[in-house]
């Protein structure tokens, strides 16, 4: 759960090193599973920046969840190699059948999709990652399978 008190141990035990944003960013997100919204203003001020540009780091980064993850993670691959696969309508189909877009999580919490870009599976395209497990040639029926999977 979300501490202030480990999230001010990780901010300065990073706040020494040459660009600390980031290593913060992913040591908080380590810590508790996402980045708080209450952890920018206490970065900001370690940081010497403004809070704007600490939540603009936030979500720029596709990396950086901005709320807890459900009990599984889907992950669809939507960079161009997987693209010119069909990943676009593949990315409309899992967001259909789970009635959520992407970066959200299903209401019982089961299921947060999310995209990812690249997975070095560009040959087996279009690619998917379930709980980190790496799924490749992904198809419709393929697709529902592990929507359902995730959906258990
Ligand atoms: Fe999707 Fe490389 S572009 S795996």
């Amino acid at each position: 759960p979300w501490s202030a008190k480990r999230a001010a141990e990780i901010i300065a035990a990073h706040a020494g090193c040459e660009g600390p944003a980031l290593p913060i960013l992913h040591a908080i997100q380590a810590a508790f599973g996402f980045v708080p919204e209450a952890a920018e203003p206490m970065i900001a001020e370690a940081l010497n920046l403004s809070r704007a540009e600490v939540h603009g780091v936030v979500t720029f980064y596709h990396d950086f969840r901005r709320k807890p993850a459900g009990r599984h993670v889907l992950k669809l691959c939507r960079a161009e190699a997987c693209q010119s696969m069909g990943a676009e309508a593949l990315a409309s189909r899992a967001e259909q059948a789970l009635g959520i877009r992407f970066g959200e999580t299903t209401a019982d919490g089961r299921v947060t999709l999310e995209p990812i870009y690249c997975l070095g599976l560009c040959a087996t395209a279009p690619s998917a990652m379930l709980d980190g497990r790496i799924i490749g040639r992904l198809d419709d029926a393929r697709l529902d399978r592990l929507v359902a999977e995730a959906q258990r």
